[in-house]
């Protein structure tokens, strides 16, 4: 499926809505995902805010960043004033070294389906890990979240993200990465948490998903609103993140 470009640029929008309402990502999920690498330089695609370069760069690393949204990379240097952030897409970005690791955290499914697999390929070093993960957004309670599924599906909004315990894009990449003889060693983790959203925060999160954040203004606030009377004062999240591994095979191709 080809990415919707207009759909891939309005996070810059809510910049300040996306560092207060989403969640990060588990130190866990670095360790083990450092574990499975190689040493040497890392590259992040996709960085946003630096939801995951924040936890990957308290681990002392050497770490490029390619964001594409200026809002968004000015917000990622002040948050990480130690990595090196290239502005623009990944599919522009010529790397200047072979990397050990590259990484991508909610970000992967942006970069051109027909191009990201060779970019993947081109940019790691023989062995070079490569990390691709999602967080899933759960309501904890099957019937709230039911309910709240509901509205989203009246209105027409789905996400990948919110209310789908079913990790598609990571079964997805599993399966492309598994008839593909220049990666190697697949393997698959999953992290979860729980913590309590205030409906306000809960409603800051859905605005700051794309297939809430594309619809205009007068159909979104109603339905906001409607989301809202069914919360209460709001609810206990599960947050998972689920992560697919592979290694670029040592054989050049
Ligand atoms: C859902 S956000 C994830 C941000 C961050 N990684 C996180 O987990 O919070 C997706 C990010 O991908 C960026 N993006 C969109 N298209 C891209 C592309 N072609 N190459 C690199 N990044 C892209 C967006 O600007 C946005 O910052």
């Amino acid at each position: 499926m080809a990415v919707d470009r207009e759909r891939s640029v309005v996070f810059g929008q809510a910049v300040d809505l996306y560092e207060s309402a989403r969640p990060g990502y588990p130190d866990r999920l670095v360790t083990e995902v450092l574990e499975y690498a190689p040493d040497g330089p890392v590259l992040e695609v996709g960085a946003g805010t630096g939801k995951a370069t924040a936890v990957f760069a308290a681990r002392d690393l050497d770490l490029t960043c390619v964001e594409p949204d200026a809002r968004m990379a000015a917000a990622l240097s002040a948050n990480c004033p130690g990595v090196r952030v290239e502005i623009g897409i990944f599919e522009d970005y010529t790397p200047d070294r072979p990397f050990a690791l590259l990484y991508s955290a909610q970000a992967w499914h942006w970069v051109d389906p027909e191009r990201r697999w060779d970019l993947a390929h081109a940019a790691l070093a023989p062995s070079g890990a490569l990390a691709l993960f999602w967080n899933h957004y759960l309501v904890t309670d099957p019937a709230l979240r039911a309910a709240l599924a509901e509205v989203d599906h009246r209105h027409g909004v789905s996400s990948a993200s919110l209310h789908q315990d079913t990790p598609v894009r990571n079964e997805e990449s599993r399966h492309l990465l598994a008839d593909d003889p220049r990666f190697t060693d697949l393997d698959e983790r999953s992290y979860s948490w729980t913590e309590w959203y205030d409906a306000a925060r809960y409603l800051d999160l859905v605005r700051t998903i794309s297939a809430y954040r594309i619809l205009p203004a007068e159909r979104r606030e109603p339905m906001l609103a409607e989301l809202g009377s069914v919360l209460g004062d709001g609810v206990d999240m599960t947050f998972v993140t689920e992560l697919t591994l592979a290694r670029r095979v040592s054989k050049p191709f």
